[in-house]
Order: C-alpha cells, then sequence, then structure tokens
C-alpha cells in the first residue's frame, strides 16, 4: 500500500467584525446590488486595527492542531500579507504555537498559496522530510487594499485556514492522492503590490498610492481564473482518474461567484456538490480554501470519504489543484489570538538566546 499525505485536522479563524456590502457603499462609489450581483458577496470580515495575520495563523493553526489532536514537525504558512516583509511570519507562528525549532516558511502564492502549502507538505511528507506538517493560509488584506479603490476593496476579507497532515496510505479517507501546481509570471503585472521590494523599495520617496496597494486587473484575471482553474482541475481529476460527474466535492477558490460558477459548469460538477461561503466572507484569498472546507464539512456536506476536488487561482499568475478523498475531521474554530505582548531587545535576547552545547566534564 502506497503511502501519502492524510489530512487529519482542520482549523479556522475569523475575525469578528462583520463589514456588509451597504457598509462599504457609505463611503465607496458602489452598491450591494452591485457587488452582490458582479461577485456573490454580501460581507466579509476584517480584521481590529493592530490584528496581524500572525494573530489568526496562531488561532487558525491552533484549531487545527485541537481538530487533529496531534502535534505538527513542520509549518508551512502560506499569505499574501506577511506581518513584515522581513523575517518570514511561520517561524514566530511556530513559536506561538509551542513548536519551536521545527522548519517554519512562509509561501508566497497569493491566492493559490495554500494548494502550493498543501502540495509541498504533501512531497515533504512522501519524501520522508516530516511526518505532520501543518499547512496554514492566512491573510490580513485589508492592510494592503486601498479603501479608495472600488474595483478591490469590495472584493477582499481577513481570515484564516489551516490544515494538520499526517502520514498514512492512499486508501484511506483523507489521503491527498494528487496535487498539480502551475505559473505563468507573463502575467505578473495583472496582480500587484508594486512596491516594498526590491525593485520599488517601501522606503522610497514620494511612492505613488497605486505602488503601495494592491492592484488587479480585474476582468483579465477573471478570464485567466476561469481558464486555469478549469484546466488545472481537469488534469489533477485525469491523474487519479475521476471523472468530473463523479466528483462529490468541489471547492474553488473563493475569487468571484461567477467565476466559479462558470469553472463548475465547464468541468460538468453537479450543482449539488458546489460548496462556497464568498457570500459571507469575500475572497480571503490564501485562506479561503480551508475556509470554504471547514464550512463545508461541519455543515455535513462534505462527508467522510467523498471524492473532493480542490482549485485555486492566484497571482504571479499561479495555479494548483488537488484530488483528495475527505477524512472523518470534525472542523475548530478559534478567535483571533492577541498580538503578543511587547518584548524589549533585552528581554529577546534572554529569550531567543542559542541554546549552548552542556560544558564537556
Ligand atoms: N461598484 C460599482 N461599479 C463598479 C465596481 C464597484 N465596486 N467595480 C467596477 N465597477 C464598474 C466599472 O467601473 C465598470 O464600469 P464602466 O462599464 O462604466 O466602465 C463596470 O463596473 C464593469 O467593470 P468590470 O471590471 O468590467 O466588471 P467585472 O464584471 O469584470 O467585475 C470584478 C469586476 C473585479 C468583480 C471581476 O473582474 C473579478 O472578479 N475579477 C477577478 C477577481 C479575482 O478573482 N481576484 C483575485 C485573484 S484570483
Amino acid at each position: 500500500m502506497s503511502e501519502c499525505a492524510v489530512i487529519c485536522g482542520l482549523g479556522t479563524c475569523l475575525p469578528e467584525r462583520i463589514v456588509t456590502n451597504e457598509d462599504l457603499a457609505a463611503s465607496l462609489d458602489t452598491s450591494d446590488e452591485w457587488i452582490r450581483t458582479r461577485t456573490g458577496i454580501h460581507r466579509r470580515r476584517m480584521v481590529a486595527p493592530g490584528t496581524s495575520t500572525s494573530d489568526l495563523a496562531v488561532s487558525a493553526g491552533q484549531a487545527a492542531l485541537v481538530s487533529g489532536g496531534q502535534i505538527a514537525d513542520f509549518v508551512l504558512l502560506a499569505t499574501t500579507t506577511p506581518d513584515r516583509p522581513c523575517p518570514a511570519t511561520a517561524p514566530e507562528v511556530a513559536h506561538r504555537l509551542g513548536l519551536d525549532e521545527v522548519p517554519a516558511v512562509d509561501v508566497a502564492a497569493v491566492c493559490s498559496g495554500f494548494v502550493y502549502a498543501l502540495g509541498l507538505a504533501e512531497a515533504l511528507v512522501r519524501a520522508g522530510a516530516c511526518h505532520q506538517p501543518l499547512v496554514i493560509g492566512a491573510e490580513v488584506y485589508t492592510s494592503i487594499i486601498d479603501p479608495q479603490d472600488r474595483n478591490t476593496a469590495v472584493i477582499f476579507g481577513d481570515g484564516a485556514g489551516a490544515m494538520l497532515l499526517r502520514r498514512g496510505h492512499r486508501e484511506e479517507p483523507g489521503a491527498i492522492r494528487a496535487v498539480e501546481l502551475g505559473s505563468a509570471g507573463a502575467g505578473s503585472g495583472l496582480i500587484t503590490v508594486a512596491a516594498g521590494g526590491s525593485r520599488i523599495p517601501g522606503h522610497a520617496q514620494e511612492v505613488p498610492r497605486e505602488q503601495r496597494y494592491f492592484r488587479m486587473e480585474g476582468p483579465e484575471v477573471y478570464r485567466q481564473a476561469v481558464v486555469r482553474m478549469t484546466s488545472s482541475t481537469r488534469s489533477v481529476l485525469d491523474r487519479v482518474g475521476w471523472s468530473p460527474s463523479t466528483v462529490q466535492a468541489f471547492i474553488g477558490h473563493q475569487a468571484n461567484q461567477r467565476i466559479l460558477n462558470s469553472v463548475a459548469d465547464r468541468l460538468g460538477i453537479d450543482a449539488r456538490y458546489r460548496f462556497g461561503n464568498i457570500a459571507e466572507v469575500g475572497n480571503t484569498a490564501a485562506a479561503s480554501i480551508p475556509l470554504a472546507l471547514a464550512d463545508a464539512a461541519a455543515s455535513g456536506r462534505i462527508r467522510p470519504g467523498s471524492r473532493t476536488v480542490l482549485t485555486a487561482f492566484g497571482g504571479g499568475l499561479t495555479w494548483g489543484s488537488a484530488a483528495v478523498t475527505w477524512p472523518d475531521v470534525v472542523p475548530k474554530c478559534l478567535p483571533p489570538e492577541s498580538p503578543p505582548a511587547f518584548r524589549s531587545s533585552r528581554v529577546d535576547r534572554q529569550a531567543d538566546a542559542v541554546p549552548t552545547d552542556p560544558a564537556p566534564r
């Protein structure tokens, strides 16, 4: 029986604050009607000031560990909105989860980030590099969205979701049967936060507003999302030998309800088996797939053993899909962690001191 990674825990974290379309229309040239009909979004969650991606990631990660009843030996954090450009956010998340010294790394693939991190984690398990990786998708998109840009401000929300994997075999519920990933860097200009990296440093004088915030060429992204998610889903289904008509749970990245309908229609996925929560949480980028999965699992719409396909598309351009059989897990949800208390550099030096070898006798 061949070994593979198996899903054994699922956790989520959503900020408390709900922002409706009407709330946005009070300060933006938009309307509830436009947002609902063009995107399927009714409301989204937004963090309180001072809450960062790591605060959501720690809670979702903790919830997945509780749901899976095990600890993790690797942390992969998919995010577009790390706490800072340097260092990566994952080591801090691992530390706050009590997982000091496990390998921890950020994965930057925008809205495809969760599927990318899942694919990497699955490969690490198969290679024997770890046994129980924790895969987290967490975003505070409101930190990069321009509140004056109606093209993007109505779409995105904040949240986090996490999945705990363990080593298992292909025939058991929860098995990750196949993952396929892809990219097309020629389209890198379609979704950007242009400043803050080495090309346009964040400290550069007078960085224009256009470059400081998230920008997206909506209609072309829409077209690419439909084409790429459809073909990527087809490839992963071909690899496991499942025809679209036998899929019992289709979870696409919650980008836009019209995009999801178009992909599922093209694939011929039965309407009863299309699950999502975009109406409630909007597009939460790397967090969207675990959040939608947790919703469907908690309401009993996905059952253990269901043939499940996940597909995502995002900036980069990047895309990816995974075919899994659904595990017998109960998702857990936790509120956002409080930010860690301020640590002075003196305390930091003590707390982070490198353990020394015992003195030779
Ligand atoms: N409220 C009201 N009108 C709006 C609006 C808003 N929030 N945003 C755009 N409009 C207007 C446009 O200005 C345009 O007006 P015009 O016809 O007078 O020029 C009209 O609505 C149509 O704009 P368009 O951009 O063509 O709309 P669309 O149907 O493509 O929908 C998106 C826009 C952004 C919702 C859609 O393109 C989309 O979902 N793209 C992909 C998003 C995504 O998935 N991003 C994440 C990465 S995967």
